[in-house]
C-alpha cells in the first residue's frame, strides 16, 4: 500500500512539472507546450474518441497489423517463456488482441503493463483478471525506465517489449535515438522490442487525421488551454484560439498549433506571470513524426538495433516493426 505522504508528493511533484514546463515552453520564442499534457481525465476521454474516428486511420491500421500478423509475431518471439512489456499501456486495447492468441496458444508469458498512470493501470489491471483470470498481469506505475530498472534486476527471463500506437512520433527524430538506445541497455541478445510507426502517406489522409470536420482533435488540443486554466489558475479565453496542423512531406513532420487569433496577454497566477500573444502567434504542441522504412532503418542502426521484420497493414499506413539487439 502507498502511502498518503507518498501519494501526495507524488502529486506536488507532477504539480511542480507541470507548472515548471508551462512557464519554460510559454517563455520561449516561438512558443511550445509538451503534448505530453494533453492527458488529464478530459483529455484521456477525447483521446478515446479520437481513436474512434473514421479519419484516425492509425487506430484500424494497426489492430489490422496485429490481428493479422499475431502468429508472426509469436513465431518471431519463439517458445521460451517471456516477460510482455509494454511501454505507455494505457487500456491496452490492442495488446489484447496479443494476449488472447498467446493465452490460447498456451505461451508461457507475464504482461507488464508501464504506464505513468496509476489510474489507467488500475483499471487495466481488473479489466485483464475479469477476462483471464489465469493471466499473469504485474503492472508497474511510473516512469519507462525506473520500471524497466526494476524488471531488469528480478530476472534474467526473455523480454518483449511491445512500444504501441506510434507513440513514438511524440519524439523528435533525435530524441527518438536516444530514448531508443536507453531502452536498448536494458535488453538482452535475444529480446525483442516491437515499435509501431506511422508512415507517410498522401498527406490528405494524414492531414484528415488530424482535422477531423467535428472538431474533435481541435477540443483535444485546446483542452491543454483549460487544463492551464484550471490547474494553474490561468485566464485563457480559449475561443480566442485555434488548432492549425500542417504536415511537411519532406521530413514527414506532422505538427499541431494553437494559433491566437488576436493579440492578446494571458496571467497565469501560479506562474505569477503574464504572457503575451501577438495576433496569429501559434504555440507549438505536438509533434506526430512519420516515417518511411528508411527512416526506420536508419533509426534502428543508429540506436544499436536490427530490423527483424516490418510487419504492415495492407493499405501500407502502419507498420509494427520488430527489432532485435545488435
Ligand atoms: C498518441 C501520440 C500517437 O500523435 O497521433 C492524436 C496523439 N494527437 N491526435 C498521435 C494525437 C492528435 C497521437 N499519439
Amino acid at each position: 500500500m502507498e502511502s498518503i505522504v507518498s501519494v501526495n508528493i507524488e502529486i506536488e511533484k507532477d504539480f511542480c512539472n507541470f507548472a515548471k514546463d508551462v512557464l519554460t515552453g510559454l517563455s520561449q520564442s516561438p512558443k511550445v507546450l509538451p503534448s505530453k499534457y494533453f492527458y488529464d481525465a478530459k483529455g484521456d476521454k477525447l483521446f478515446q474518441q479520437i481513436m474512434d474516428m473514421p479519419e484516425y486511420y492509425l487506430t484500424n491500421s494497426e489492430f489490422e497489423v496485429l490481428e493479422t500478423q499475431k502468429s508472426r509475431i509469436l513465431d518471431l518471439i519463439g517458445s521460451e517463456s517471456f516477460d510482455l512489456i509494454e511501454l505507455g499501456a494505457g487500456d491496452g486495447t490492442k495488446t489484447k488482441i496479443l494476449i488472447d492468441y498467446f493465452l490460447h496458444q498456451k505461451t508461457n508469458f507475464c504482461y507488464a503493463p508501464i504506464d505513468i498512470s496509476g489510474n489507467v493501470l488500475d483499471q487495466l489491471k481488473q479489466d485483464l483478471h475479469q477476462r483471464w483470470p489465469q493471466l499473469c498481469c504485474e503492472p508497474v506505475q511510473g516512469d519507462y525506465f525506473d520500471a524497466l530498472e526494476n524488471l531488469s534486476q528480478s530476472t534474467d527471463i526473455k523480454k518483449v517489449i511491445l512500444f504501441l500506437g506510434a507513440n513514438i512520433g511524440n519524439l523528435q527524430l533525435e530524441e527518438a535515438e536516444d530514448f531508443l538506445s536507453h531502452v536498448g541497455e536494458y535488453m538482452q541478445k535475444e529480446d525483442i522490442i516491437l515499435i509501431g510507426f506511422d508512415l507517410k502517406k498522401d498527406p490528405k489522409v494524414i492531414l484528415d487525421a488530424y482535422n477531423d470536420p467535428k472538431g474533435i482533435t481541435a477540443a483535444f488540443n485546446l483542452n491543454l488551454l483549460h487544463r492551464i486554466n484550471r490547474e494553474l489558475q490561468a485566464d485563457f479565453k480559449v475561443n480566442q484560439f485555434k488548432h492549425w496542423e500542417t504536415y511537411n512531406p519532406v521530413t514527414g513532420a506532422t505538427r499541431s498549433f494553437i494559433v491566437s487569433t488576436c493579440e492578446q496577454t494571458v496571467h497565469i497566477e501560479a506562474l505569477d506571470t503574464y504572457f503575451h500573444f501577438n495576433a496569429w502567434e501559434a504555440i507549438d504542441v505536438e509533434l506526430s513524426q512519420k516515417y518511411d522504412t528508411t527512416m526506420i532503418e536508419n533509426l534502428a542502426k543508429k540506436s544499436g538495433f536490427e530490423v527483424v521484420e516490418h510487419l504492415f497493414d495492407r493499405k501500407g499506413y502502419f507498420v509494427d516493426s520488430v527489432w532485435r539487439k545488435k
